[in-house]
């Protein structure tokens, strides 16, 4: 997708973090942007602040993306306030609030983070790819993540496998497009910044928008648990410190893969490569996926 101005974006979890970024991108290209969010509050404090610089260029429209219904009301709504959509980023969602032990893991975390993260892209495609088709213009970008795609961090198993699965799906997708010769592009983004850092976004906070169907009886709830302040203390102990990036930086690249009809839509470096090539050559050679207990600032072992 080449000519951006005057099209219509819509970028589910557009209520802050990336999603925002996408969106503000979006509408700097000159683009109309649709912005879906659970988290209806936030969703209207981020449009009422794009609306005094944009205008009726930004709606914002709450969805739910685990519920198919949801997702069609957002393309109804998309295509009553604009027409029709062209660029489709499925970005919304969340870390699944459990970590370590996987089989400690209530099957209320697998269940809300495969329905967000997982069906959550499923039903973006189901409902706006025949639209794509019909008009024969269009980009899906669906966010996955490094943890899941080059491998998992094992500490982080719910959400790994969430991404793994946004990963094939992609790949499908584009797999399937380039066969029927579509000019409907799909995209694969795996947040990355030229800054070094991590991301200051909700993904700190697990179980910020849970839905109550997901409780875990019996267990603590995570609702508001902070994942930040004990990952900086572990950091800490192993002589390591936490910086933040940019998140506009994604957004740029972002826009710079979408403009350039890239599948992979990132900054290959060389931790991505090393660990691409130590999965690669275990797969190739029949070897232990050691790389799954090397140390890594990502995965500091519990203290
Ligand atoms: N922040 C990172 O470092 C990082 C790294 C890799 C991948 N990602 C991915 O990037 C995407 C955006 O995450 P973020 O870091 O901006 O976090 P974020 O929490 O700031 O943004 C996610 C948004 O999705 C919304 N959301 C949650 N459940 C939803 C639902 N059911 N329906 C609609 N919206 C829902 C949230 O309200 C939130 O506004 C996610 O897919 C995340 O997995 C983030």
């Amino acid at each position: 997708m080449q000519d951006l101005r005057g099209k219509v974006a819509v970028v589910t979890g557009g209520g802050g973090g990336i999603g925002r970024a996408l969106g503000e991108r979006f509408l700097a290209e000159g683009m109309q942007v649709v912005l879906a969010d659970i988290d209806a509050p936030l969703l209207e404090r981020t449009v009422d602040e794009l609306r005094g610089r944009h205008g009726d260029s930004v709606l914002g429209v709450p969805t739910d993306v685990s519920l198919l219904d949801s997702v069609e009301a957002l393309r109804d709504a998309t295509v009553a306030a604009f027409g029709t959509a062209h660029l489709v980023c499925n970005n919304a969602g969340i870390p699944s609030g459990s970590d370590g032990a996987l089989w400690e893991h209530h099957v209320n975390d697998w269940r809300w983070a495969l329905d967000v993260n997982v069906l959550g892209v499923i039903h973006g495609i189901n409902v706006f790819v025949p639209l794509l088709l019909a008009q024969g213009d269009g980009h899906v970008v669906n966010t996955s993540s490094s943890n899941g795609t080059f491998a998992p961090l094992s500490n982080s198993t719910v959400y790994a496998t969430t991404k793994s699965a946004v990963t094939t799906i992609t790949e499908c997708l584009w797999g399937q497009l380039r066969t029927i010769d579509s000019p409907v592009q799909a995209s694969l983004m795996l947040p990355s910044t030229r800054t070094p850092g991590a991301l200051d976004t909700g993904i700190w906070r697990p179980g910020r928008n849970r839905p109550e169907r997901y409780e875990r009886p019996g267990q603590a709830p995570t609702e508001g648990r902070d994942a930040l302040t004990p990952f900086v203390e572990q950091l800490e102990r192993h002589g390591q410190e936490l910086v933040f990036a940019p998140i506009e930086e994604v957004a740029e690249i972002t826009l710079e893969g979408i403009l350039a009809d890239r599948f992979w839509i990132y900054l290959p470096g060389e931790r991505s490569a090393a660990t691409i090539d130590a999965r690669a050559a275990s797969m190739r050679e029949g070897r232990d996926p050691d790389y799954l207990v090397a140390p890594s600032p990502w995965n500091v072992p519990k203290t």
